[in-house]
């Protein structure tokens, strides 16, 4: 039976990206209905928003989409559309794998680690204010339930993904109150899971170990902000922003999408990396069941890129996106 998916393909570089990795699903024979929707830059003039009530309903229905990148303004403007999805579709909990790729040149080799990130709130509350003129307030949000939820959600994983170790990265030396709590609940939970090693690292010695040895780290437990940061950082491991697939998962639906934004300074050119949108799409079809189709794709991508001859130029190579895709599509039949 067909899987009933919705499709968003995005701003910017989405739609290049978003056709390369249709391209390579429908080739690879994956029974998928799109449901293609716009949201973002494509729906302000029509619908007054980035996030028409329709689009997120239809993910609400049909549980599963797929999402290009969507761009939000800097320092002024509409709030962010990725944000408010994942607030209104309640996916608390963001993946992101990040795994040396074989023929992808890094300075690391061995980085197997997965980025768990709290996707709902922190300073991503978006609650900000002008106390007096010249002066201005940004809250961070903590609540018992949203860190309590995303440590289940950490340790759960690790167990079903047979991983061994989890670190938390905090700043509960300067915020006391809210990382301390993120602490005391992520502690609580460890009790609970004997068989998964517990530890804890402040963000910013993480960071400068992560650039060191980051073949030391197993799963990184991360509330919102740190989360976000430390997966692009993680990101530049293993070949940067391209690359990087990820997973935002709740109770009932689940949204997948890279970790690239929008890319506005090589959009419209066909000269995008689809493969972290691909990646995305292998996590889809493990949620979906479709294990073998996600594992035949993943070794396509990874025969493509360690072959080297159809890569796109953020990886060194003069491919374009549909190229790449097809170097894929026939990798997948081989
Ligand atoms: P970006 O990720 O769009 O681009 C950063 C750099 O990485 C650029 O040089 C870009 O060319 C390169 N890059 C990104 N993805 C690539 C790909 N697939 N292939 C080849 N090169 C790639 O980050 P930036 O410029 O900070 O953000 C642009 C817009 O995207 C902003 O409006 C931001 O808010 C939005 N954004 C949206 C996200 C989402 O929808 N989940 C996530 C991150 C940013």
């Amino acid at each position: 039976m067909a899987h009933n998916v919705v499709l968003i393909p995005g701003d910017g570089i989405g739609p290049e990206v978003s056709a390369g990795v249709r391209r390579v699903l429908d080739g690879a024979g994956v029974d998928i209905q799109w449901v293609e929707l716009e949201a973002g830059a494509a729906t302000i003039e029509q619908y007054g928003t980035q996030l028409p009530d329709h689009v997120v309903e239809t993910i609400r229905k049909l549980g599963v989409a797929l999402k290009g990148p969507l761009t939000t303004p800097i320092g002024t403007g509409f709030a962010s559309a990725n944000v408010g999805l994942r607030k209104r579709l309640d996916l608390y909990a963001c993946l992101r794998p990040v795994r040396s790729i074989p023929g992808v040149k890094t300075r690391y080799e061995n980085v197997d680690l997965v980025v768990v990130r709290e996707n709902t709130e922190g300073l991503y509350s978006g609650i900000e204010h002008e106390v007096v003129p010249g002066v201005v307030e940004s809250l961070k949000i903590s609540t018992e339930r949203a860190c309590r939820r995303i440590s289940e959600f950490a340790f759960n994983y690790a167990r079903k993904a047979g991983r061994k170790r989890i670190t938390s990265l905090h700043k509960a030396n300067i915020m006391k109150m809210t990382d301390g709590l993120f602490l005391r609940c992520a502690r609580e939970t460890a009790e609970r899971f004997p068989d998964i090693q517990y530890g804890e690292l402040i963000v910013d010695a993480a960071s400068m170990r992560l650039v060191q040895h980051p073949e030391q780290f197993d799963i990184l437990l991360c509330e919102n902000l740190y989360g976000d940061i430390i997966s692009d950082l993680t990101a530049g491991l293993i070949g940067g922003l391209g690359v990087a697939p990820g997973a935002n998962l709740g109770e009932t639906c689940a949204l997948f999408e890279a970790v690239h934004g929008s890319a506005p300074d090589i959009a419209g050119r066909g000269l995008a990396n689809p493969t972290g949108m691909l990646l995305s799409a292998c996590l889809m079809l493990d949620h979906l069941g479709e294990i073998t189709a996600a594992e035949r794709i993943r070794r396509g991508v990874y025969h493509v890129l360690e072959e080297g001859k159809h890569t796109t130029r953020d990886l060194g190579g003069t491919a374009g996106t549909l190229e790449y895709a097809d170097a894929v599509v026939a990798a997948c039949q081989e």
